[in-house]
């Protein structure tokens, strides 16, 4: 038999909705339409938080890092992190922009295959048990064996059938979860998939010219984001500049895929920088050294203002990518990320 639902209502209003016991307010909240704000859904942005007015909620991750001393003493919890033990009311602001475009279902998956990209970033693709559709862009919540707590990874292929979901994950030392996925899961073995996640999913209705800014393991939202692209007939007189940073030559890839697409060379343009100049073990190069931002201000100045601007990557990169954007005065609404922990 299986638990029965709690139903989760806000307060100051008649919305509520049912939450399994096994899963997360949040999570919940999106499979049922509404906006509750997230971004990370891991436990680290605190942008999920919820005053706890009525009932009681157990956080799965009690040393998240987005759940504060201050927090606790106040009664907030993460909906990412918090399952209900019961019938529960909370108090926040739901917000329209974070309803799912799809949404996100929990579901078995087989790997069908990997592949070695880079010297630790590796392309793993899953085909699910039902399909769900997403957005380029978009990510989902991998339960890898022995692991505590869901890990997010982005989908680096468009939704299609919706079957295949493909990503590109870099091999962290000491990453638990990386770990489990390179040395524990093999083609054949099922994990479980939930998705799709996020909010930095292509604007295929944005009249205007895209740039793409991937660092290390932010290459695979990226190439979503450019398949979808190139295919979206609305987006057929733009122009799309893709630039992809790592830390030495060793570390750039990307410019394969991105060859195979419709536009390429006309209207799809590849660069990569490298941030450290070769220690003597990588492979020598010739192209751009510097920091993506840097790069990025560089070669598009006044222009970025034009352009609608996705970026994915570690958390320094991204931060040095959008304090860039603030300072030219790229619009806020022009701007997407996902920011990654
Ligand atoms: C939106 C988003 C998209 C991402 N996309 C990609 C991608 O496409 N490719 C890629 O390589 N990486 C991606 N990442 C990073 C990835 O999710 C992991 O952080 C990274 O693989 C390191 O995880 P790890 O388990 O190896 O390291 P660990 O240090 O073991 O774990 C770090 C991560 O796991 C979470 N975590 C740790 N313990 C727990 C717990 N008990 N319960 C719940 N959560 C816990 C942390 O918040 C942190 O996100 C993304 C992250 C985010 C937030
Ligand atoms: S901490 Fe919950 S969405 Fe980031």
């Amino acid at each position: 038999m299986t638990a029965p639902e709690h139903l989760i209502r806000i307060a100051g209003g008649d919305v509520c909705f049912p939450c399994a016991p096994e899963d997360t307010v949040l999570r919940a909240a999106q499979r049922a339409g509404l906006g509750f704000p997230y971004e990370c859904n891991v436990g680290s942005c605190g942008n999920c938080k919820f005053e706890l007015a009525e009932g009681e909620v157990q956080m799965q991750w009690a040393q998240a890092p987005g759940w504060t001393e201050k927090d606790q003493q106040r009664k907030r919890f993460l909906g990412c992190q918090s399952r209900p033990l019961g019938d529960c009311t909370v108090k926040l602001r739901l917000d329209d922009r974070y309803a799912a475009r799809h949404r996100p279902q929990r579901v078995a998956a087989v790997l069908e295959s990997r592949r070695p990209i880079t010297h630790d970033i590796s392309e793993f693709r899953f085909v699910l048990d039902r399909p769900q559709v997403f957005e380029p862009g978009q990510y989902a919540l991998a339960y890898l064996p022995g692991v505590e707590g869901a890990r997010a990874y982005s989908m680096s292929n468009t939704a299609g059938g919706g079957r295949l979901w493909e990503f590109h994950v870099r091999q962290v030392p000491g990453g638990r979860g990386s770990q489990a996925l390179f040395d524990r899961v093999h083609p054949g073995d099922r994990v479980g998939i939930d998705g799709p996640y996020g909010m930095a999913w292509l604007r295929r209705d944005a009249p205007r010219d895209i740039l793409c800014l991937a660092g290390g393991s932010g290459l695979a939202p990226m190439i979503s984001i450019a398949r979808g692209a190139m295919a979206e007939p609305r987006l057929a007189q733009r122009h799309l500049h893709f630039l992809y940073g790592g830390r030495t030559a060793a570390d750039i890839c990307g410019e394969d895929m991105l060859r195979e697409l419709p536009g390429w060379g006309e209207r799809l343009s590849y660069h990569a920088a490298i941030s450290l100049v070769s220690d003597g073990c990588a492979p020598a190069w010739s192209g751009s050294v510097g920091y993506l931002h840097e790069i990025a201000r560089q070669r598009f100045g006044e222009q970025l203002t034009q352009m609608e601007i996705y970026f994915a990557g570690p958390p320094v990169m991204a931060t040095a990518v959008q304090r860039m954007l603030i300072e030219a005065k790229v619009p806020i609404e022009q701007v997407h990320f996902d920011q990654f922990y």
